[in-house]
């Protein structure tokens, strides 16, 4: 449902609710922004309002309310940090946004080379030189200049519209189908909105990569696969897993961008629009590929998940649910 409010027609109560909930629909990571206070004690808040401002300068930025006690602290620090959290820190989010008096006691947490305190086990920080504090409406935004960071590859918390999100969902809903006989792996490649499709006898099918004993391994050889059958791919997220039509592999299919080169004569660029739906084999691939016509059309994805259990759900990044059904005709079916 959609609704506009004019922010100067509103009552301040119903826009500011109203406002709120517009810009929690933005996804966000999750940080805690640390420093220390004139006395030298660790302090530190929850925020999702960090962004990346600058290369050259490091620059970033992180909102601060007003209304917050650590304010004059940060508005008067040299230095600050911001700690990117894992998904295993939820607790740690909730922790530096509550009223719990000495945040830091039950966290691990150690100095910066600066003195500034860094979360141990955090997906990346920032310590940051203070380059200006400057007043925005109920909030002053604290832009850092980076002095020292480091990142890793452990999986972010993410942040949508008032709840915590599980980007871990996809990797859980694959371990979650049966790996009896090995993981199959494809790709639902993009490439300017066309999709690849390979010819095979039975028909139309995606590009696929070999079986694999497991998912840790999947996308990585699915790349290496693709690149050997001369498709240069990046994949991204997992976009559907399910039980083999026939055999006893699992198969997921990797959402991907490709480059445009030359293909080989059994592949062909379709327009996502113009896809040839009657000539695709397998069941699952023509309902995937009836579901991202219409997810392009929406601009939005899911993770579509079909285990012994559960007859096949596609579960939208908030876990909404849609039967993939849905998306297979009756004649189809
Ligand atoms: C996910 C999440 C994101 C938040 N983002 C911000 C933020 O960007 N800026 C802010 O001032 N407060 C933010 N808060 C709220 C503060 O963490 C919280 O109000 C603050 O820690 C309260 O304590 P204080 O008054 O001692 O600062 C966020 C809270 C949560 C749970």
């Amino acid at each position: 449902m959609e609704r506009t409010v004019t922010t100067d027609s509103a009552n301040t109560e119903d826009r500011r609710r109203a406002l709120r909930q517009a810009f929690g629909s933005f996804a966000t990571g999750v940080t805690v922004v640390t420093a220390r206070d004139g006395q030298g004690a660790a302090i530190g808040f929850t925020a999702n309002s960090f962004t990346s401002v600058s290369l050259d300068p490091p620059l970033l930025l992180v909102c601060l309310a007003k209304s917050s006690s650590n304010l004059a602290s940060f508005s008067s620090t040299p230095r600050f940090a911001v700690n990117i959290l894992s998904d295993a820190q939820k607790e740690i989010s909730n922790r530096f946004a509550s009223k719990t008096a000495d945040r830091f006691a039950e966290t691990e947490w150690r100095d910066s080379a600066g003195g500034v305190p860094l979360i141990d086990g955090a997906v990346a920080w920032f310590d940051c030189i203070t380059d200006n504090v400057i007043d925005a409406g109920d909030h002053v935004i604290l832009l850092g200049r980076i002095a020292d960071f480091s990142h890793s590859d452990a999986r972010p918390l993410a942040y949508l519209r008032g709840h915590y999100l599980d980007l871990g969902l996809a990797e859980a809903a694959a371990d979650s189908v049966s790996h009896h006989g090995g993981v199959r792996v494809g790709g639902l490649l993009d490439c300017m909105g066309q999709v690849l499709l390979r010819k095979t006898p039975d028909g139309w099918a995606l590009p696929m990569g070999d079986v694999r004993a497991g998912f840790r391994e999947a996308r990585a050889a699915l790349e290496t696969s693709l690149a050997g059958q001369g498709i240069a791919a990046e994949t991204g997220l997992l976009y559907s897993v399910f039980d083999a039509p026939s055999g006893n592999a699992t198969w997921m299919i990797f959402h991907g961008e490709m480059e445009h080169a030359a293909l080989e004569p059994d592949l062909r660029l379709f327009p996502v629009d113009d896809l040839p739906l009657q000539e695709i084999a397998v069941p699952q691939i023509r309902s995937i590929l009836r579901r991202y016509q219409s997810e392009i059309r929406q601009a939005r994805f899911g993770l579509y998940v079909d285990d012994a259990r559960n007859s096949g759900q596609i579960h939208a990044i908030d876990q909404r649910a849609t039967p993939w059904t849905k998306f297979i005709t009756e004649q189809e079916s």
